[in-house]
This record gives structure tokens, C-alpha cells and sequence, in this order.
């Protein structure tokens, strides 16, 4: 039962909900009513660790009662620590951290301006993006998101913004003219409905990029941190981006984002450019080196990788069992989607109903986010409640 104060009091921009989650312990989570669930939507792939792990919670509580937080006016040992890990894990440059994907985005967009501005003589401001892309909900990153379901009511947005599709390297290289500063690409779509970047379509893009001097970013937000069996979803294809946005899975479920910037571009923000009053604090940062640690010691990209291995292949199998209902499965790692023929809006209510939390995505998508130390029975107990609740679903419900 969701309280009455609920739509009392908080504004209703997100639909409503269907149960109040209190509790959560590794893949599950408990309802007011004490009802368990699997949790394969990790708060939309954040809470990679799982929820409440235990390394993660003696470094946030210790970090806590020691400086929560105290301002970029001073320096922050342990900021400094997880930009220098950040560095070592993606490339040679620098990190400036904030607190959510948009404002990672937006700090992409901003370092993009800059670099455009360079040339005072013929400044150049065009970003190219993405059709089917999210990069959030700020101003700036709303403007290069094309959808118009999220951008409806809010025009007029940035100028300058076009968009191609994913995929396809010529309607890139068309679409990056002269006035082009930068392109924009998720190595994985994931609210668009988990579509992956091709390695070749990204190895192409990176030259391309380089040869006419255009900045390649890449909005690690949703695919980052582990999640696609890489530490970064776009590093299984090889390139070196000119910056990157990262943010949910980095905090493991305290708000933290970051931006890392290349060499080329690490000087661009110099003091005063930008910044945040949140941004990198002790206690944020305690987050991310605690998910760091766990995701060292564990082991957890490897095994990322097998168990994602496991989860689309026993997906899979309901393409040929459920030909009416099931397209096909997409994604990398543990960002994974059952891809459906029509809306399968009704189906993510009944897996819930069944005990699965999951969440749906564009191109009527279900994604599947475990944590990635998901255990293989949790896998298999999803699995069971996915083809059982499959089994009774008539085809004509899915669309209602
Ligand atoms: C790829 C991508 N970029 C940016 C964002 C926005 O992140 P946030 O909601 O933390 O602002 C999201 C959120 O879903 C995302 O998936």
C-alpha cells in the first residue's frame, strides 16, 4: 500500500508506484508488506555491489564519522586518491568529479564549448549525438537527448545539437561538418533500450574524430563501472575518447559522477571555469573507493562477464520458446534486455507481482541489472519467474 501523502506531497514527474521498497541485502529488497523481491533493477544500475555490502558500508559509516564533507576550497586526500585510480583504470589525464549523470554530461558539453571557443578567429559549437540516446534531464543534456518524449514542453533547447543514427558510420561522417566541436555517443543505449555501440562503428567514429580534429565523448553513465564486463563499455573496442561521463555505479548508491578528460583536454577547465559545491566530497568519495576495492578484490568484472554470459543464454532460450512475444536479447555483461514484439509495459508489473523487480526501456525493452555479484541461483530464480510468468501471458496483453 503506498501511502496517500505520497502523491500529497512530492510532485508526480515520476509514475506511480507500486510498492514502497524499505530493506535491501545483496540482489533482494523487502516491501512495507514484507514481501522479498530480486532486485534486477539496482536503483537503474547503481547499486553494483548489491545493497548493503558489507566493505561498502564500514567505509561510508567509518568515512561519516570522520568529514562528510568540507568544499573543493581544500584539497581532499581521498579525492585526489580515486581520481588518480580513475586515471590508472582509463587513460592518461585528469578527473573532475560531480554528483549525477547529468552534470557529468553537462560537464562534457561545457568542456566541449571550451575546446570549440579555442579558436576565437572560427569558433566551432556543433555537437554531434545519438538519435535514441539519454544523456538526462538538465538543459544542456536534455539538448542532447533526441527523443521527443523527454524533451516535449521544454524547447526551445541548446542550439547547435544534431543527431544520426547509432551504428551508422556514414551518417556520422555526414553529419560532422566544419562547426562540429565534438561527438557524443553511450557505448551502450541504455533508457534507449540496451543497443550497443559496435567496436567497428566506435573504432571508425574515434578516427574519424581525430582526423578533423573533433572531440569523441562517451556517456559512460548507465554502462560504466563494471557493468558490461569491461571497467567502461567502450574500452572492448580499444579507442582513447577525448573525456567520459560517469556517475551511477561509481557511488554504488551514494551520488557521485565524474568526468575523466584526456591529456589533450585536461588543462581546458582552468580556476573559476566550473565546479560544484558537492562535487568529490570525502564521504562520496569513501563510496567509489569502497566499490573500487570490492570490484578489485572480487573479482567482479570477470565475473561480470561469465555470469552475463550465463544470463543471455538462458534469456535466449525464450526466443524460440515464446516466438509470439520474445525478439531477441541485447546487450553486454550484466546490461542486458529481453527485447519484445510489442509493449511489454504489463509484463514488468507481473514479473513484479511474481517477486522480480526489472525495468523497462525503449525499443520495447525489458532490462535485466542484477549487481554484479549476483549469485547463479538468483539468476536462475529470475530466470524461473521470467519463463513461468511468459507461460500465461497472452500475446494481446501486451499492448494494453
Ligand atoms: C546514459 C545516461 N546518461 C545520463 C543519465 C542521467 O543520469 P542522472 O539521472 O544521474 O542525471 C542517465 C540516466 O539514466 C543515463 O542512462
Amino acid at each position: 500500500m503506498i501511502s496517500p501523502e505520497h502523491s500529497q506531497y512530492l510532485v508526480s514527474n515520476y509514475a506511480a508506484p507500486a510498492i514502497e521498497v524499505i530493506r535491501g541485502q545483496g540482489t533482494k529488497v523487502w516491501d512495507s508488506q514484507g514481501r522479498e523481491y530480486l532486485d534486477f533493477t539496482t536503483g537503474i544500475a547503481v547499486s553494483n555491489l548489491g545493497h548493503s555490502h558489507p566493505h561498502w558500508v564500514k567505509q561510508v559509516s567509518s568515512q561519516a564519522s570522520e568529514l562528510v564533507h568540507c568544499s573543493n576550497l581544500f584539497s581532499i586526500p581521498k579525492q585526489v586518491r580515486l581520481a588518480k585510480r580513475l586515471v590508472q583504470k582509463i587513460g592518461p589525464g585528469k578527473v573532475l568529479f560531480c554528483n549525477s549523470g547529468a552534470e557529468a554530461n553537462e560537464g562534457l558539453l561545457k568542456l566541449a564549448r571550451l575546446s570549440g571557443n579555442q579558436d576565437s578567429d572560427s569558433p566551432r559549437h556543433g555537437i554531434v549525438v545519438a538519435e535514441n540516446g539519454f544523456h538526462g534531464r538538465t538543459l544542456g543534456a536534455l539538448s542532447a537527448t533526441a527523443s521527443p518524449k523527454y524533451r516535449k514542453g521544454f524547447e526551445p533547447l541548446l542550439p547547435s545539437f544534431s543527431f544520426a543514427p547509432l551504428n551508422d558510420i556514414q551518417a556520422f561522417d555526414q553529419a560532422i561538418s566544419a562547426d562540429t566541436t565534438a561527438v557524443l555517443v553511450e557505448s551502450i543505449q541504455g533508457e534507449g533500450g540496451i543497443y550497443v555501440a559496435e567496436d567497428s562503428f566506435l573504432q571508425e567514429l574515434s578516427k574519424i574524430c581525430a582526423e578533423r580534429k573533433v572531440m569523441l565523448l562517451l556517456d559512460e553513465v548507465q554502462a560504466g563501472i563494471g557493468r558490461t564486463g569491461k571497467f567502461l563499455g567502450f574500452q572492448k573496442s580499444g579507442i582513447i575518447p577525448s573525456a567520459v561521463a560517469m556517475a551511477k555505479g561509481l557511488g554504488g548508491g551514494f551520488p557521485i559522477g565524474a568526468i575523466w578528460i584526456s591529456e589533450d583536454y585536461a588543462e581546458a577547465f582552468g580556476p573559476g571555469s566550473h565546479g560544484t559545491t558537492f562535487g568529490g566530497s570525502p564521504l562520496a568519495c569513501s563510496a567509489a573507493h569502497a566499490v573500487l576495492d570490492v570490484l578489485e578484490e572480487e573479482d567482479l568484472i570477470s565475473a561480470t562477464r561469465e555470469k552475463g554470459e550465463t544470463l543471455h543464454q538462458k534469456l535466449s532460450q525464450f526466443i524460440t520458446k515464446y516466438p509470439d512475444l520474445v525478439a531477441e536479447v541485447r546487450g553486454r555483461g550484466l546490461m542486458l534486455a529481453l527485447a519484445f514484439k510489442s509493449d511489454p509495459a504489463p509484463l514488468v508489473k507481473k514479473f513484479r507481482e511474481a517477486g522480480l523487480l526489472v525495468v523497462g526501456a525503449g525499443g520495447h525493452a525489458i532490462r535485466f541489472l542484477p549487481p554484479l555479484n549476483v549469485k547463479d541461483e538468483e539468476i536462475e530464480q529470475a530466470i524461473n519467474i521470467v519463463d513461468s510468468t511468459l507461460s500465461t501471458f497472452k500475446p494481446d496483453e501486451a499492448s494494453t
